[in-house]
């Protein structure tokens, strides 16, 4: 009897523990340089009551009855987080970040404090700030029957595959691409090396951020000459 209470307090503090760590909402994605909303609403009235946002332990926004307590904000905050004090009042803590950074990317929690000071809710928000990715398709250089194909993704955010695809849709890839950059962006670079006149395009595929682009290049290999025709078209 006793093991069996046990046993479902344990299973009762599972559940409760995988739950809260769930994010509350659909993540958020913005562009960099972009203004983003935070949405975090209750289904209280947040008048009088403290509310706190965080990242990673870091302060991002404390308001007290719309007085916003800048004391102890982080650094990477300062100056371009607000909130809708006019909609405090109906339980809508969300907040606004101003020109939104690759390093603004992760997961946020809003929270609200009763009178006595002590955490009533919380909700966990993500966040992915991201930098397109471009790709860049150079004139291929043909040396005798085959020709090197390059294509260049550079400062994206987050990391993209990056794909060299044949005209009936085949991944032509032979080699991993050559990954460098810092500070979350990235620089791809892709060669591969093909031997068949084909329209070849290299495309770029950001998941996260639901975006794709690729560009195309045209191959002619001739048996005797060295020539080829170069043509770009797809998105800029
Ligand atoms: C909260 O307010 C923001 C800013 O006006 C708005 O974008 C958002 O939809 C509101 N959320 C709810 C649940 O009403
Ligand atoms: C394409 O092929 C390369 C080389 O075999 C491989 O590393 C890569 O994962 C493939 N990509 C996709 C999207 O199939
Ligand atoms: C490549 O694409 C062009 C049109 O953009 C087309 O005229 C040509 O036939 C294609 N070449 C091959 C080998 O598929
Ligand atoms: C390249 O992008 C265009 C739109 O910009 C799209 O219509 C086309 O299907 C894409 N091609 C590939 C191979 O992904």
């Amino acid at each position: 009897m006793e093991l069996l209470v046990l046993v479902s307090l344990c299973l009762l503090t599972f559940t409760g523990k995988a739950f809260g760590d769930k994010p509350d909402s659909t993540p958020i994605t913005s562009k960099e340089g972009q203004n983003v909303i935070l949405p975090c609403s209750f289904s209280t009235t947040l008048t009088n009551k403290i509310i706190d946002w965080k990242k990673d332990g870091k302060d991002v926004l404390l308001y007290e009855n719309g007085r916003v307590d800048p004391s102890s904000q982080d650094e990477q905050f300062k100056d371009r987080v607000s909130h809708f004090p006019d909609k405090v009042k109906s339980g809508n803590a969300s907040i606004t970040i101003k020109q939104a950074k690759v390093s603004d990317s992760g997961s946020y929690t809003c929270l609200y404090l009763n009178e006595n000071g002590r955490e009533e809710e919380r909700q966990q928000i993500e966040l992915t700030v991201g930098a397109y990715a471009k790709p860049v398709v150079t004139s291929p250089s043909i040396t005798g029957d085959w020709a090197l194909l390059r294509c260049e993704v550079l400062d994206a955010s987050p990391k993209p595959t990056v794909v060299w695809y044949d005209s009936e849709g085949n991944n032509v890839s032979d080699i991993e691409p050559k990954v460098s950059g810092e500070g979350g962006h990235y620089n791809i670079i892709l060669e591969t090396k093909v031997t068949k006149t084909d329209n070849y395009t290299c495309v770029a595929t950001q998941k996260e951020l639901h975006h794709q682009s690729n560009k195309t290049t045209s191959v002619s290999i001739r048996e005797l000459k060295d020539t080829t025709e170069e043509k770009q078209t797809g998105e800029s």
